[in-house]
């Protein structure tokens, strides 16, 4: 059989066809999964995808008329899945529940430090031969507030670093994790951690329930001078409501890793095309927002978990087992 894998980057590409030899043919393409794309899947009864292909409603029926039967999607967050209509079409789904943590919580720490250092600012500067401190001053971190929304794995590990830095901790979750507990971290309601905090960072899933978690009215509960990060998901923050507030003059810095409009541009060059996204030109304008392509998980040892438990989920529904990494089971 032969695996069809979309939006495949080319540094995954052979490690991709070396985790598959010996078990499926598989062909890595570069493209997204969308409508336009969808019928290359025909004929394919296993696919992978990535955070960024669309597995809406319209896009499943293809797959299904096409033969497809099982969805292998390589990340942990499944928010481009719908899983009812998955479901009702027969189609089996599979992601990958865990890998690295510290792969992203030491991502979101490097944004952290490095809209607080003015990191991209001074290297700049360097590299033109102005060696003035103007503009540079950041804080110190320990003894400051380290507000976590989400403090499942990629949190706690987030916490454990902020722990090391020797911030005080607050943590806001439907379920209170006793690792972090014992790093010192006080849950507390969401509206006390983003008055409290100076630097609030976002690890919870999109979910209907986490849409713009960070709304105007949790940007105006923030301290004007915290820093934001976000390295979960962009839908997390209202990005409209916080350019309004970046205008304002507000936030030490904001990083974003993730963009609620991110399908269709991150992991792509698009530097050739003119600008369609406002919102996104707007915010890469400030000099206090970092923003990267969703490139947190991008480590050799993220990677290589994520493609070897993805071979794993593949051998699994073709032996007919199920594992924790199964969202729709086969029918
Ligand atoms: N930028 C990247 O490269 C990247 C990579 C991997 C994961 N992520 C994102 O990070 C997120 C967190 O990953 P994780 O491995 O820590 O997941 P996890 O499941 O271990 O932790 C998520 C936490 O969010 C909490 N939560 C769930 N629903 C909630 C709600 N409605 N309100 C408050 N808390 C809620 C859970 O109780 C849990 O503690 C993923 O969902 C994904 O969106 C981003």
């Amino acid at each position: 059989m032969e695996i069809l894998a979309f939006g495949v980057q080319a540094d995954e590409s052979p490690l991709i066809e070396r985790a598959f030899q010996g078990h499926h043919a598989v062909r890595g393409l570069g493209v997204f999964l969308d409508e336009d794309t969808a019928p290359i899947a025909s004929g394919h009864e296993v696919i992978s995808t990535s955070v960024n292909c669309d597995l809406g409603a319209g896009v499943l029926e293809q797959l299904a008329a096409g033969g497809t039967r099982m969805v292998a999607q390589r990340s942990t967050g499944f928010n481009n899945i719908d899983l009812q209509v998955a479901g009702r079409l027969g189609l089996t789904v599979a992601r990958v529940s865990s890998y690295s943590p510290y792969s992203v919580a030491e991502f979101a720490w490097t944004l952290a430090m490095a809209v607080n250092r003015r990191i991209v600012r001074a290297s700049t500067r360097t590299r033109d031969f102005d060696f003035r401190l103007d503009g540079l001053m950041g804080r110190d971190l320990h003894g400051r507030t380290a507000g976590i929304l989400g403090t499942g794995k990629i949190g706690e590990a987030f916490a454990r670093i902020a722990h090391g830095f020797g911030m005080r901790l607050l943590g806001w979750d439907v379920t209170e994790n006793p690792a972090c507990r014992e790093l010192g971290l006080t849950y507390v309601l969401k509206e006390r951690l983003l008055a409290e905090s100076d630097l609030v960072t976002l690890h919870v899933p999109l979910l209907p329930a986490t849409q713009h978690l960070i709304d105007a009215a949790a940007l105006k509960a923030m301290k004007d001078d915290a820093i934001l990060v976000n390295s979960s998901r962009g839908g997390l923050i209202d990005t409209a409501a916080l350019v309004g507030e970046l205008r304002a003059g507000r936030f030490t810095g904001v990083g974003l890793d993730v963009y609620e409009a991110e399908a269709g541009l991150f992991f792509l060059d698009k530097s050739l095309e003119a600008v369609e996204d406002d919102t996104l030109a707007r915010l890469v304008t400030f000099p206090n927002v970092l923003v990267t392509s969703h490139q947190a998980y991008y480590t050799e040892d993220a990677v290589g978990q994520i493609i070897a438990t993805t071979v794993d989920n593949v051998l699994d529904y073709t032996a007919g087992r199920r594992s924790e990494n199964v969202l729709v089971p086969r029918s």
